[in-house]
C-alpha cells in the first residue's frame, strides 16, 4: 500500500484519485441537474478545497460565477475563545444562490458558523458541497446537500487537505497511520 510521510507523521492511501475522480463527476451532475437555467455563485473555502474546487467546477456547465473565501480565526476577548469571521466575500449574494464548496465537514462547527454569516446576506438559498463528511465526528445539525464521499472519523491528508499546512498536493488521499 502506497504511503507518503508528512513531516513527523506517515499516512497510507485510503482514497485512490480514480475513486474521487468517480464521485466528483457524480457530484457535478447532481449539480448540473439541479441547478439548470439558474446562476449559482460557487463558493470554494480556502485552502482545503482548491483541488477539489477546481476538478467539480470543470465539470459543471451552468453559468455561474466562483467567488472563493476563507475563514479568519483570531483569538477573541470573549470566553469562548476563537472567533471565526469570513473574508473574501467580494460578491454580492443577495438573492442569489450559493453553493459552499468545502474540503471536509468534520464537526460540522465551521460550516455551521459560516451558514449563519452568509444567511446574513439574504441569498436565494445556500447549498452545502463537501467532498468528505466524517458522519460520526459531526457535533451539530447542519444541511449537507452534496457529499462526494464519507469518511470514517480519522485524520486524513491529500488533494486539498493538510496536516498542519503540508501534504495538499497530492492526487490521493491518504490517512494517518496511528504510532504505536
Ligand atoms: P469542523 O469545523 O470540525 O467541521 O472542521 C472542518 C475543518 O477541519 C476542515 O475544513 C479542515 O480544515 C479541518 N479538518 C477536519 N478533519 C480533517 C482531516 O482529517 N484532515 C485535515 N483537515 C481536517
Ligand atoms: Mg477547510
Amino acid at each position: 500500500m502506497k504511503q507518503i510521510k508528512v513531516k513527523d507523521k506517515t499516512f497510507q492511501v485510503s482514497i485512490p484519485a480514480e475513486t474521487i475522480a468517480h464521485e466528483v463527476t457524480r457530484v457535478a451532475a447532481e449539480i448540473n441537474r439541479d441547478f439548470a437555467g439558474r446562476e449559482p455563485i460557487f463558493m470554494p473555502v480556502l485552502n482545503g478545497s482548491f483541488i477539489f474546487a477546481a476538478d467539480l467546477l470543470r465539470q459543471v456547465d451552468l453559468l455561474c460565477k466562483v467567488c472563493f473565501i476563507k475563514l479568519a480565526s483570531y483569538q477573541g476577548m470573549q470566553s469562548t475563545g476563537e472567533i471565526r469571521e469570513v473574508i473574501g466575500l467580494a460578491e454580492d449574494i443577495t438573492g442569489r444562490d450559493v453553493i459552499i464548496v468545502e474540503d471536509i465537514i468534520d464537526s460540522g462547527i465551521t460550516m455551521a458558523h459560516m451558514l449563519e454569516t452568509l444567511q446574513n446576506h439574504n441569498p436565494a438559498s445556500i447549498s452545502v458541497c463537501s467532498l468528505l463528511v466524517k458522519p460520526d465526528a459531526l457535533k451539530v445539525a447542519i444541511p449537507i446537500h452534496y457529499r462526494a464521499m464519507d469518511i470514517p472519523n480519522d485524520f486524513i491528508v491529500g488533494y486539498g487537505l493538510d496536516y498542519d499546512g503540508f501534504g495538499r498536493n497530492t492526487k490521493d488521499i491518504y490517512t494517518l497511520i496511528p504510532s504505536e
